[in-house]
């Protein structure tokens, strides 16, 4: 595979969306070709796996079904979507990765998912491949969370299956995504999200030079 496989990672209200189009549009006017993706849902079947896992009622699912279905819709998005899109060269984004399940699944709950069952459960699903590049957008939960809970108000259609998660949760998520960075500095890169949008594109910009060459 020849383009390059980017992923962007945080909690809740990290300004993720914002940075992603921002990185894609600085990307294509340095003429690489992009393609900006998302999990869960960026197919017609993972659409209906975000469905089935944003909306209704919290405890439906338990730590194991709700890692199925983010894999599921991951094998999904890298069938359909990234491996086609890197096989053409092109350069793909994606909006949320296999470190959100690690993070939210296992960090997040307080590892009710055994660590080793979420490494095959990768393995199964995407073999070897991994991402060139993870930014790790980090953010005190207390803020994100401000942010987000703004955002949602103004959303047509309301997600509200995760509304009702604890701080205690976001603490955990945050130490999560913290400890896969530590674990492997040479994929992941955290910056510091609690700074305006500009600023932020700034860093990210700088790191994708260092780390990718643009
Ligand atoms: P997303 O649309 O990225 O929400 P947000 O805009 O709040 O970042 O993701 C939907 C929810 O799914 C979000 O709460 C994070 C969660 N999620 C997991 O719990 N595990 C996963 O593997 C992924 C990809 C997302």
């Amino acid at each position: 595979m020849f383009g390059k496989f980017i992923t962007l990672e945080g909690g809740d209200g990290c300004g993720k969306s914002t940075q992603l189009k921002l990185l894609a549009e600085y990307l294509q006017s340095k003429n690489i070709d992009v393609v900006l993706t998302k999990e869960p849902g960026s197919t017609d079947e993972g659409k209906i796996l975000r469905e089935l896992l944003v909306t209704g009622d919290k405890d439906k699912f338990d730590a194991i079904s709700e890692c199925l279905l983010y894999y599921a819709d991951r094998r999904c998005n890298l069938k359909k979507v990234v491996w086609p899109a890197l096989k053409e060269n092109k350069w793909v984004i994606s909006d949320r990765y296999a470190d959100s399940t690690e993070a939210y699944q296992y960090y997040g709950y307080n590892k009710r998912v055994d660590f080793q069952t979420l490494k095959s459960l990768y393995k199964i699903v995407a073999g070897d491949f991994k991402p060139d590049l993870t930014i790790i957008l980090d953010i005190d939960p207390e803020i994100g969370m401000r942010r987000s809970f703004a955002k949602s108000q103004s959303m047509e259609v309301k997600e509200l299956r995760f509304e009702s998660r604890q701080m205690e949760f976001h603490h955990n998520l945050r130490q999560g995504f913290l400890e896969i960075a530590k674990r492997e500095p040479d994929r992941c890169v955290v910056i510091n999200a609690n700074t305006d949008i500009e600023t932020l594109h700034k860093h990210i910009i700088e790191t994708v030079n260092e780390r990718l060459g643009v």
